[in-house]
């Protein structure tokens, strides 16, 4: 039976890289005000404050490298013939852990987008030489690739997850706290729809009631027991 798996992943699968989740402890909305730093209104009132902040989050993530929770997902896609990999991550660690296809809901730390004109191009340079960096095409203020508070998801990655989740027979959530949506209901819409859900988060989430089984582990150990439970899966079926 060619078994649809498709997985949700969130910034606790690169917390084991050394990145700073943005909830819990020592996340970063902790230390720092999300609402000055990941919105669009920062960047209007402050733009070199909020490239600074980036930057500084780019160089964090280039030094970083991806963990076994990363690669045993990339080796799923390879095991999986029907495997869709889903992430609200912006720091391009699944695809340099090996991922092929990486539907990102939130867009990706890495690409640069000018402001004014269409330019938009992959930059991966940290630290930037200028800051903020202006647009080579039309000298514009560029931004950072990602979704911010209040804007809206990109159309196509979001359709993608969607089809995805209600077509899959596993659905596998794995380092996210379940409260930012629509990445939230993916899970949920799967779960409608007859898929099984496994959480790998070591603590419990608004997500964990929908789950059929929780593995309260750190996903570069939980990752590997979703795999046995799917495989076991599998011969049972
Ligand atoms: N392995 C697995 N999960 C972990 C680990 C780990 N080693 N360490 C922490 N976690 C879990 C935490 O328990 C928490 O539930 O990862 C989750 C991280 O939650 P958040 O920091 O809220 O990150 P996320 O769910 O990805 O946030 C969603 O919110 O700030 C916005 O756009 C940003 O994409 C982000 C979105």
């Amino acid at each position: 039976m060619r078994l649809r798996i498709a997985v949700l992943t969130g910034a606790g699968i690169s917390a084991e890289s050394g990145i700073p989740t943005f909830r819990g402890a020592g996340g970063l909305w902790e230390r720092y005000k999300l609402e000055e730093l990941a919105s669009p209104e920062a960047f209007r009132r402050d733009p070199k404050l909020v490239w600074e902040w980036y930057d500084y989050r780019r160089l964090k993530i280039k030094e970083a490298e991806p963990n076994r929770g990363h690669r045993l997902l990339a080796s799923m896609e390879e095991e999986f013939p029907n495997f869709t990999l889903i992430t609200q991550n912006v720091d391009g660690l699944h695809q340099r852990a090996g991922s092929k296809r990486v539907i990102e809901l939130h867009g990706n730390i890495w690409k640069l987008r000018c402001t004014r004109c269409t330019y938009e191009d992959f930059n991966y340079e940290a630290p930037l030489k200028v800051l903020p960096p202006a647009c080579p095409s039309c000298g514009g203020l560029l931004r950072p690739g990602v979704v911010w508070f209040g804007e809206s998801l990109p159309i196509d990655a979001l359709e993608e997850a969607y089809r995805a989740a209600k077509a899959s027979d596993v659905f596998l959530v794995v380092g996210t706290s379940g409260m930012v949506y629509p990445a939230a209901q993916l899970p949920i819409e799967a779960k409608e729809r007859g898929a099984y859900l496994i959480e790998v988060n070591p603590e419990e989430t608004p997500l964990s009631p929908y789950m059929d089984t929780c593995i309260r582990e750190k996903a570069s150990v939980g990752v590997e027991k979703a795999l046995e439970l799917i495989r076991s899966h599998l011969q049972r079926a």
